[in-house]
């Protein structure tokens, strides 16, 4: 049996595998427009497994496989044996015998490896500690559908290095295009965290003005995220001058465009005027969560399929 493909973070693919993924992404978003039935994964079971919270995820992975003419089930590790103490490397051999691709929303990106190692079926990042990549993938196709390539264009990130801003960070790597990130002082980027190679994609800045000079994409997030909550009090105080305003995105270019991957916290991150204004695409971003992880699937299940 030769070892499945996974996709546990954003490098995990080349450029030539984005540049087929998103091809697939338009045509498979195209064809659900028109109400044409594409049913590529026929009797197929995804298996997602989710040991923290998610709306997008879930919903959008599990319309997904319907939609691609197979079926989803939905795990936790309240009602699971996962919850209990069950081996990891157990789990994905009796797991990944009963379906044919598997999705996890976990805690640190060693488990989501660890699973991966041990499985016998293709496995997705559905968000760990460390990354997100199924979020960059549709930001990444929503910034191409209204603004072309993202190649050699500016992303400005304000707020916390998470793993939204750690996947962002890949992705300028692979796909060529600067990341300019602002953090309040002791949350800066851990480059080795965030699985960089130091090709020179990114660029700090101590002001978040600074940041989105120029830029043609601003992006940021919750200030505390899921696993942190400890932390909130403390990041309540220190992110205060990170909220993204009009201001900021008036440093930015004219033709700029806002992306949060959601939930938001209007007043907090971001204001609503900025994410309910006319700059935001937040709500494209979410709808085609479903498209990208379509063609996902469909790539890492059947391989490349042309039209
Ligand atoms: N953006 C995102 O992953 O949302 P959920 O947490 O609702 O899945
Ligand atoms: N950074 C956030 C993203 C939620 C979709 C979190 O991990 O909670």
């Amino acid at each position: 049996m030769t070892a499945p493909r996974h996709y546990l973070q954003f490098k995990d693919f080349s450029r030539e595998d984005y540049a087929h993924v998103f091809a697939r992404a338009r045509w498979i978003k195209d064809k659900f427009k028109r109400y044409e039935p594409y049913h590529p994964l026929f009797d197929r079971t995804l298996v997602m497994i989710f040991e923290k919270a998610s709306t997008r995820t879930r919903l959008s992975f599990e319309a997904g496989m319907h939609q691609l003419g197979g079926s989803a089930i939905y795990l936790n590790t309240r009602d699971s044996q996962l919850g209990r103490g069950e081996p990891v490397e157990d789990a994905a051999q009796v797991i990944s015998r009963m379906s044919d691709i598997v999705m996890i929303r976990t805690f640190e990106q060693e488990i989501i490896e660890r699973f991966a190692a041990n499985s016998r079926v293709p496995v997705i990042n559905g968000l760990t500690n460390e990354y997100h990549p199924c979020q960059i993938l549709a930001d990444i196709f929503t910034f191409i559908e209204h603004r072309g390539s993202i190649q050699g264009k500016t992303v400005a990130w304000v707020g916390d290095s998470n793993n939204m801003c750690n996947t962002w960070l890949q992705a300028a790597e692979v796909l060529d295009f600067k990341v300019h990130v602002s953090t309040p002082p002791g949350y800066e980027v851990e480059p080795e965290r965030a699985g960089l190679h130091g090709t020179g994609h990114f660029a700090e800045f101590a002001d978040p003005i600074e940041a989105c000079r120029g830029a043609d994409l601003v992006t940021t997030d919750v200030w505390t995220s899921m696993g942190f909550e400890a932390e909130n009090e403390a990041r309540m105080k220190a992110f205060a001058d990170w909220c993204v305003d009009a201001e900021m995105m008036a440093a930015a270019k004219p033709e700029v465009l806002f992306m949060h991957c959601l939930p938001a916290h209007r007043g907090e991150e971001v204001t609503a005027e900025v994410i309910d204004g006319p700059q935001s695409v937040v709500w494209d971003e979410a709808e085609n969560r479903l498209h990208v992880q379509k063609a996902l699937m469909e790539y890492l299940v059947l391989g490349k399929v042309e039209d």
